[in-house]
């Protein structure tokens, strides 16, 4: 079933929600606020049930009073509550999934909100004893961030998964493409036949994608410092929307016909090259009004870290479509402003007509796909400035979201469950394209085993080397602020 090719978006089908790590803060922040938009909006069956597992002493009420804080307590979340049970239990005790294998039936999703050491070995036991079999109803496996930490983890996590489950039941989370922005991207391209027509190495010099944060590490210290701005962010996050930018359209709406043209893309990239790209730490400072200690000095994270807080480089999608035309990444934090943004800019008009005007040079074109904070698109035309001569000056045309629609509380995650009870798998990323991600950014993971990032302050623009890193192009980024 697709909601996308019906009129209103159907009533998900029954069935119980498994959430491992149920009292832990995904659970908290994201999942159950999600699941009560999504009740809200009619769109979960009457039986719908949630089942939450964690090592936790407690019980039902003890989970549903954990749960509430986190969402408004009215009859929406009244009527979920009645729904919402607990298990205790040891991921790796065999005892637990006997429990579940007697208690469950019919459809049932289970959603790993766990720390990743436990995805493959839950999928296991779920294997093991039969929980994974289709015959009385749909089974499927939500798998959270970080999938994997390198290339050769991330293939054998979905080795071991791939042994107990199909890649049809695997929904491999990016909450990047939860968002309307996100989405919005394929419509931005493939509904407007102005932008197609010149969406190519033809008409783009170059395209920047930048994810840009204020906050620092703050008490994810421990988890931070293992992974660092490349893992966190690049071969997913920041490849999804590279991948969005560079696809060809698809065939169909399809999930699979979406996702294959993403799976190209990805494997498209020419591995990063250590000497195309930064890395950065940030010092102290103050950062979107809050001052934050070094990340040295941060809580959990190691005396001689050598982990990145900033990235930026600069790739190739070696397609006939883009060839030439270079993509610029970057992501930290600790950065001057939160601003997730894509600039396509366009190559120059010719300037023969005006050479004789005092325009110097044409403001090339460029669009700028806002993902967040402020949802929108913006497109820099040239126009004349008023008065006798013809000079030529940029203009800003700007559409924002917030001005048109009511986007609401939204957590980003109720399109992605709505998606997984309906079985639609087009925003989750299937296992080549992680794979790829991966094997595009493993020179950099290698290279960065030795040496230093290069420091930068707090509420900057990131290190001096990420200008560098464009200047050498005669390039600039786009301002972040
Ligand atoms: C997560 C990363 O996946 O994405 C975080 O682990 C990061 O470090 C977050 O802050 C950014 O997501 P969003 O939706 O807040 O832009």
């Amino acid at each position: 079933m697709s909601k996308r090719t019906k009129a209103t978006p159907p009533v998900a089908p029954p069935a119980t929600i498994v959430i491992f790590g149920a009292m832990g803060d995904l659970t908290q922040r994201l999942l159950m606020p999600a699941l009560v938009n999504l009740q809200a909006g009619g769109l979960l069956s009457g039986k719908t049930a949630i089942l939450g597992v964690g090592h936790g002493e407690g019980d039902d009420a003890a989970l549903r009073a954990e749960l509430v804080k986190f969402v408004e307590d009215g009859p929406v979340w009244q009527t979920l509550a009645k729904r919402i049970t607990y298990l205790q239990g040891d991921f790796g005790d065999a005892g637990l999934y006997a429990t579940l294998t007697a208690q469950l039936e019919g459809n049932v999703v289970f959603y790993l909100a766990t720390a990743p050491a436990f995805f493959a070995p839950i999928v296991e036991s779920l294997g093991k004893v039969g929980l994974l079999e289709e015959s009385h109803g749909f089974r499927r496996v939500v798998v959270e961030k970080p999938f994997g930490t390198d290339l050769a983890s991330a293939q054998d996590l979905n080795r071991r998964l791939l042994v107990h489950a199909a890649e049809e039941q695997i929904y491999r989370i990016d909450h990047f493409l939860g968002k309307e922005t996100v989405q919005n991207i394929i419509v931005t391209r493939f509904g407007n036949a102005l932008t197609e027509a010149v969406w190519n190495s033809r008409y783009i010099d170059h395209v920047q994608i930048t994810a840009a944060e204020t906050v620092g590490v703050g008490t994810r210290g421990a988890f931070y410092d293992a992974t660092g701005a490349l893992r966190d962010m690049v071969p997913n996050h920041l490849f999804q929307l590279l991948a969005l930018v560079c696809m060809e359209p698809p065939n169909s709406m399809d999930a699979e016909a979406q996702r294959s043209e993403k799976a190209k893309v990805i494997a498209a990239v020419r591995p990063a090259d250590p000497h195309d790209a930064v890395r950065g730490r940030y010092k102290g400072g103050t950062a979107g009004g809050t001052k934050l200690v070094a990340y040295k000095k941060a809580p959990d994270v190691a005396k001689d870290s050598r982990t990145e807080t900033y990235v930026a480089m600069k790739l190739a999608v070696e397609t006939w479509r883009w060839h030439g035309v270079p993509f610029y990444l970057r992501t930290g934090k600790a950065l001057g402003a939160r601003n997730t943004e894509i600039v396509i800019h366009f190559r120059e008009a010719p300037l023969r007509l005006f050479r004789d005007t005092p325009t110097e040079e044409l403001p090339p074109n460029t669009m700028v796909l806002h993902i967040q904070p402020n949802e929108g698109l913006s497109l820099t035309m040239a126009v004349k400035k008023p008065g006798p001569l013809v000079d030529i000056v940029p203009a800003n045309l700007h559409f924002a979201y917030a001005e048109q629609f009511d986007l609401g509380h939204r957590t980003g995650y109720e399109t992605l469950l709505y998606d997984v009870l309906l079985g639609d798998q087009t925003l989750f990323q299937r296992a080549d394209q992680i794979e790829g991600g991966w094997r595009a950014v493993q020179p950099l993971l290698d290279a960065w085993k030795k040496g230093q990032p290069q420091e930068y302050e707090a509420g900057s623009a990131g290190p001096k080397d990420a200008e560098a890193l464009m200047a050498r192009d005669g390039r600039a980024w786009h301002t972040i602020a």
